[in-house]
């Protein structure tokens, strides 16, 4: 869907960018990560033209973006970031509305629009869309944001730290929001964090940065199991709090009651860690869980292991 070949990015005659070369398939979701300063937000906004690359190409849906006009890529590209907030002057339901405004939908497409959104980011929409972002919670307002830019049914969600600056409850319940999303709308999506965890729980993919180049990309149990250079074993070595952390909770806990999945099973009474080497050595995304008395009692994912608990 979108294919970065050989790109580069030159700000004063410095490369940020270089030589970049991406294949961000439909539908999947990937996560750009990395150190302070090593291209994530370029390479973002090259992607919708914010920024425009001076070297290599960049396609989109086959074509190049810069024969696509920038309105029809904010069509189909939302886009959505922590720092440049929501319009302080427009009521929520204005600032959802942005795009389809410019697009010339009719009032009532967009009042219906506007409702869909509300709701599918949990947030009332009688009590809040004629609020001003000022009468909104930080998370409330970074939820607006990506109501925003998923108002006009975009194909691609561009999302930079968009969970930023969030306490860790919020953040989680806006993670598992953007998840479900991910899910049901099936959108391909490119989000940027230098959060680890983040990254571990959400991407199909993860794409690894430092200085303007990729050091690896791959799935997260890739990351975590086969790093290719001491660099990304020390940058996920990190997270190993969570996994030690796993140690604390068991199967039990984590397991989707009621699916089903292939696979040798394991018992509920397990420790997660445990479960993590089993993940590891099977090379699998799915165990299936059973009880004490052998019963099937559903399946442990991947990504739940490495999900934020909720206490
Ligand atoms: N408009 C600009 N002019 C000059 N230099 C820039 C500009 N934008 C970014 N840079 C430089 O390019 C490099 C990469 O910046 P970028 O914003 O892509 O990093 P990042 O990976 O998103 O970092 P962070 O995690 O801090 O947001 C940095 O060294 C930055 O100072
Ligand atoms: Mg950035």
């Amino acid at each position: 869907m979108i294919h970065f070949k050989q790109v580069s990015k030159h700000f004063a005659g410095k490369a940020v960018v270089r030589d970049l070369t991406l294949d961000i398939a439909q539908g999947e979701f990937t996560v750009l990560i990395g150190t302070s300063g090593s291209g994530k937000s370029t390479t973002l906004k090259m992607i919708n033209r914010l920024i425009e690359h001076d070297r290599g190409s960049i396609t989109f849906a086959g074509e190049p973006i810069e024969k696509l006009r920038a309105q029809e890529l904010r069509r189909r590209m939302g886009y959505a970031i922590q720092s440049i907030g929501l319009f302080p002057h427009w009521t929520v339901e204005e600032n959802i509305a942005t795009v389809p405004q410019l697009l010339k939908w009719p009032k009532n497409k967009i009042r219906d629009r506007v409702t869909e959104l509300l709701e599918l980011l949990h947030l009332e929409p009688e009590q809040f869309r004629h609020r001003y972002p000022h009468q909104l919670s930080g998370g409330q307002q970074q939820r607006v944001g990506v109501a925003r830019a998923l108002a006009a049914d975009p194909d691609v969600l561009l999302m930079d730290e968009p969970f930023g600056a969030l306490d860790p409850v919020t953040r989680t319940a806006l993670q598992q929001e953007i998840a479900r999303i991910h899910q049901l709308l099936g959108r391909t999506i490119v989000l940027v964090t230098h959060d680890i965890d983040e990254a571990l729980s959400l991407a199909d993919r993860i794409v690894l940065l430092n200085e303007g180049q990729i050091v690896q990309q791959g799935t997260p149990l890739e990351m975590l199991t086969k790093p290719a250079t001491p660099f990304v074993r020390d940058f996920f070595g990190r997270s190993d709090m969570g996994i030690k952390l796993l140690s604390l909770g068991l199967v039990s806990e984590r397991v989707r009651r009621g699916q089903t999945a292939q696979g040798e099973p394991i018992l509920a009474s397990m420790t997660l860690r445990e479960a993590l080497s089993i993940f590891v050595a099977r090379h699998t995304q799915q165990l299936p869980v059973i009880d004490e008395q052998g019963q099937a009692l559903g399946v442990l994912h991947f990504a739940d292991l490495v999900a934020e608990r909720e206490s």
